[in-house]
């Protein structure tokens, strides 16, 4: 049950880092989101390392029974031994077959199986999905269920240590269910943890290319670089964006075709399926984040049992929380693209907010850089792009200003004082960014506010032409340039990451 996939991009230092893993016998567990690219990521790796490590993966989901878990095996070895990485023993297999009587015994003999070839890794492809089938039949039903389960995979990786077993799941929030207080027992099996995040800018625009190429279909620059801007580098969204584009469109039709998938097509139908997923004070909540209902406070006075829905979104690694305070908390959606659904439906007794409005706020480069912003931990020394070094505090609040007299793409509040930002991802940040910052400052000043900082921002390297701009700007008005290169930086300090 493995595929080569036949376009893969990046993921260089996840690949090595499961090679090492691996090659220590190290068991793993890998977290990502829906459609984050594990499942692609253990195809890639399966490919690469051949017989360097004969290796087995267990699609979960099609795993009903301790049998079914042995058939996918059986498979995998006969895999593995017409390629020559090892000698099946079908005797041996067919022997231990015929002398399980239940799950336990199954996951036994798999575990011997491996051994007995020589096998030096297991992934479990959504092992949640695994521990709660098996703990639903004997001997685990009555003993513990799921949990059951765990404990006795426990007791197989303290067994055969040269093995590395991969686990992978959505969330690490299974252990929570499992255990009640994570981390759990199985939790301290695992030497690593791989935590899967979107791919990068360049990546994804890469990806794209590829996937254009291989269908023969050519599209905008403007429309490759807004699929890259709004699918937050999730894979599955780059794959379901591209596939509602058409040749010959421009951006205003392909920003309306996205409108309409998200409202009634393509995207509608998987989001619906992602939220169908929670439970409904967590669906509630989640709605009322989207919507703007982002602090704590409000949360729990509208929404009966959001604290604990809240807490249960955290640890599946869905929401963030941002502490802003001994009171002051803030919640924020991980994903963006969700978000703008979300945020777009209508709900009863919810503001309906229009997609134009949600794409400004929820999605992109541009809200991206306001969440780190937001969510920095503590100040950060960064060198800008004319090599001025300046420092970052966190933020009280950070917003984007839109009323009477503009707009502001990044404002950020602190007691005192205010720093305003332009933020720009297209190819060519050009010199008419700089008098927009000027603009910003003025619209800040009227509003009141003093100003101690303007930032303008691209995710490109600056053309020569607007870093000449900026320094003769600065002689007057300073301003600091940054790029992809200091949000990096920024983004270690923070809750969210620059993918
Ligand atoms: N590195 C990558 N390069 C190219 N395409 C990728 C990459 N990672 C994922 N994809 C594509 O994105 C889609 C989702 O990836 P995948 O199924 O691997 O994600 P997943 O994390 O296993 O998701 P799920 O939680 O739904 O199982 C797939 O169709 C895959 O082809
Ligand atoms: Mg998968």
């Amino acid at each position: 049950m493995r595929y080569s996939p036949e376009i893969f991009v990046d993921r260089e230092k996840e690949l090595s880092s499961l090679r090492k893993w691996v090659n220590e016998g190290t068991n793993v567990l890998v977290v990502g989101l829906r459609g984050y690219g594990k499942t692609s990521l253990f195809m890639k790796f399966l490919e690469e390392v051949g017989c360097d490590f004969p290796g087995v993966y267990i699609n979960c989901l099609t795993i009903y029974t301790g049998r079914d878990l042995l058939n996918s095996l059986l498979e995998e070895l006969e895999t593995l031994s017409s390629r020559g990485c090892i000698d099946f023993d079908r005797m041996f297999f067919d022997a231990l077959l015929s002398r399980t009587r239940d799950s336990r015994d199954c996951l036994n003999a798999l575990y011997k199986l491996l051994e007995k070839h020589g096998i030096r890794f297991i992934i479990f492809d959504e092992i949640s999905t695994l521990l709660r089938r098996l703990g639903a039949q004997k001997p685990f039903r009555g003993a513990g269920g799921a949990k059951a389960v765990a404990e006795h995979f426990k007791a197989l990786l303290d067994r055969y240590r040269g093995i590395s077993t991969i686990f992978a799941d959505t969330s690490t929030n299974f252990h929570y269910e499992l255990f009640g207080k994570y981390p759990g027992p199985l939790f301290r099996q695992y030497q690593a943890m791989l935590e899967l995040e979107p791919l990068s800018f360049g990546d994804s625009i890469e990806l794209i290319r590829e996937i254009l190429r291989k269908r023969n279909v050519g599209l905008s620059d403007n429309i490759v670089l807004y699929i890259a801007d709004i699918s937050g580098g999730v894979p599955a969204y780059i794959e379901m964006l591209l596939a509602i584009a058409e040749e010959g469109m421009d951006i205003r039709e392909y920003e309306a075709e996205v409108e309409r998938s998200l409202i009634l097509g393509l995207l509608n139908r998987y989001f619906e399926a992602l939220l169908d997923k929670f439970s409904w004070t967590e669906q509630e909540v989640l709605y009322a984040i989207a919507k703007g209902m982002t602090r704590f406070s409000e949360l729990q006075r509208s929404i009966a049992g959001s604290a604990q829905a809240l807490n249960s979104l955290v640890r599946k690694g869905v929401v963030i929380n941002v502490k802003k305070g001994p009171r002051e908390s803030y919640y924020l959606i991980k994903d963006k693209l969700f978000t703008a659904w979300l945020a777009i439906r209508e709900k009863p007794g919810m503001r309906k907010i229009s997609f134009k409005k949600a794409r400004m706020l929820t999605i992109g480069f541009e809200s991206l850089v306001r969440e780190i912003f937001f969510t920095l931990k503590e100040s950060v020394r960064i060198r800008d792009e004319l090599g001025r070094e300046i420092t970052i505090e966190p933020p009280k609040k950070v917003y984007r200003y839109e009323g009477a007299l503009g707009e502001i793409d990044m404002v950020a509040e602190y007691r005192d004082y205010v720093v305003v930002g332009e933020i720009y991802f297209g190819l060519k940040c050009g010199r008419e960014k700089i008098n927009q910052l000027l603009r910003n400052i003025g619209i800040a000043e009227r509003l009141g506010y003093k100003v101690r900082q303007a930032i303008l921002i691209s995710y490109f390297d600056y053309p020569e032409e607007t870093i000449g701009y900026a320094r003769k700007i600065s002689e007057e008005t300073p301003i600091l340039l940054l790029t992809e290169k200091q949000l990096r930086e920024l983004s270690k300090y923070s809750l969210i990451r620059l993918p």
